[in-house]
């Protein structure tokens, strides 16, 4: 089996601040409720950008970061709950953008998730041989799809993309991987698209609003459930200790999650690297927008390692030990 190394990360946010007190002007909250529930301060909307803008900064930002030609990408992957269309993918478009003529692209949807799902499935091609070079993406536009007068999800999200391109190389920088899904949970959080109503359909159904809703305590729930779990087992499945890991980039719900796991694993919140406050839930992009910051700030050097998990709507989970090379 080939090895597998990370050899660039990259990522895009819109300009556009939305703080929490122009929020609490389009619904009733304010920001000291916010931020107490959740640690999130800001997070940025998109105004005209789509998934494929955004996804394609990150992506050109990841292949400068790698220094590789574009023409050496034989796989996009791309996670998103939020694409442009459903035909075509968002991956496709993203190619078209970067002019990466050699690649196979598709879309993936695991939610939260998506950015681990979407390095599993590239690295099990590069594994394998069929690919040397792949470059994976986690972009999303929540705002389109986010009820902004409903209080309980509208604080929560925010836009943006992040990217990484994996290489066969000499090292391994993909220590484990770990994934699962528990669909029969799956209406704790939803978006529903276009319901059947055609010529033959016998009761007419009104189109939904195709906004996302969500069943909040559960999805707390799960989600301490989760990463306490995936963080014992990883670990000691890897054969490191928790000490020997100095980063857990949790997805970026919510930071009262992680002071929760934090305390139930008796670590310090400080070994989760978290950028919420400033991004909200990005749902896919989120744990590679916080990887890229990890790589571009220096806070770590190689030999460092890296335990990145999601988790989120399906529902669906999945970490992977990374190791800085
Ligand atoms: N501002 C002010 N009050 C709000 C509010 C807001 N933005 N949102 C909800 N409330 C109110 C509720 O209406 C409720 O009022 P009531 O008691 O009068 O009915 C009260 O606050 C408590 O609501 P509750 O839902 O019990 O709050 P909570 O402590 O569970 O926090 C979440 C709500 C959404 C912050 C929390 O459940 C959460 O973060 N869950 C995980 C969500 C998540 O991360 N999803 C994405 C995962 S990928």
């Amino acid at each position: 089996m080939n090895k597998v190394e990370i050899i660039g990360t990259g990522s895009y946010v819109p300009s556009k601040v939305v703080d929490n007190d122009e929020l609490s002007h389009m619904v009733s909250t304010d920001d000291e409720w916010i931020v107490s529930r959740t640690g999130i301060r800001e997070r940025r909307i998109s105004k005209e950008e789509n998934t494929s803008d955004m996804a394609t900064k990150a992506a050109v930002d990841a292949i400068k970061s790698a220094k590789i030609d574009v023409n050496d990408i034989q796989l996009i992957v791309l996670a998103t709950s939020t694409p442009d269309d459903f035909i075509p993918s968002t991956a496709c478009i993203v190619q078209k953008n970067i002019k990466a003529v050699n690649a196979t692209c598709f879309d993936i949807s695991a939610a939260c998730s998506g950015f681990v799902y979407g390095i599993d499935i590239a690295a099990q091609f590069i594994r394998t041989g069929r690919f040397s070079t792949a470059l994976v993406i986690g972009a999303e536009t929540l705002s389109k799809v986010t009820d902004w007068q409903d209080r309980n999800t509208c604080i929560l999200f925010g836009d943006g993309a992040s990217a990484v391109i994996l290489q066969k190389g000499d090292k391994e920088g993909i220590i484990s991987i770990s994934t699962g899904s528990d669909g029969s949970k799956g209406d704790a959080l939803v978006c529903p698209a276009v319901p059947v109503n055609n010529f033959l359909s016998k009761t007419k159904v009104s189109l939904n609003k195709g906004t996302v809703s969500m069943n909040g305590k559960e999805i707390f729930k799960f989600a301490v459930k989760i990463l306490v779990k995936l963080v014992k087992e990883m670990v000691v499945e890897s054969g490191y200790s928790l000490k020997e890991i100095k980063y857990i980039i949790p997805h970026q719900a919510n930071y009262r999650i992680i002071e929760f796991v934090a305390k139930k694993l008796g670590i310090n919140p400080d070994k989760f690297y978290t950028n919420l406050d400033i991004y909200g839930n990005t749902s896919a992009a989120s744990i590679g927008i916080a990887l890229d910051e990890i790589y571009k700030k220096n806070l770590v050097k190689s030999g460092d390692k890296i335990l990145i998990i999601g988790f989120g709507g399906g529902l669906t989970y999945g970490g992977i030990i990374i190791e800085v090379l």
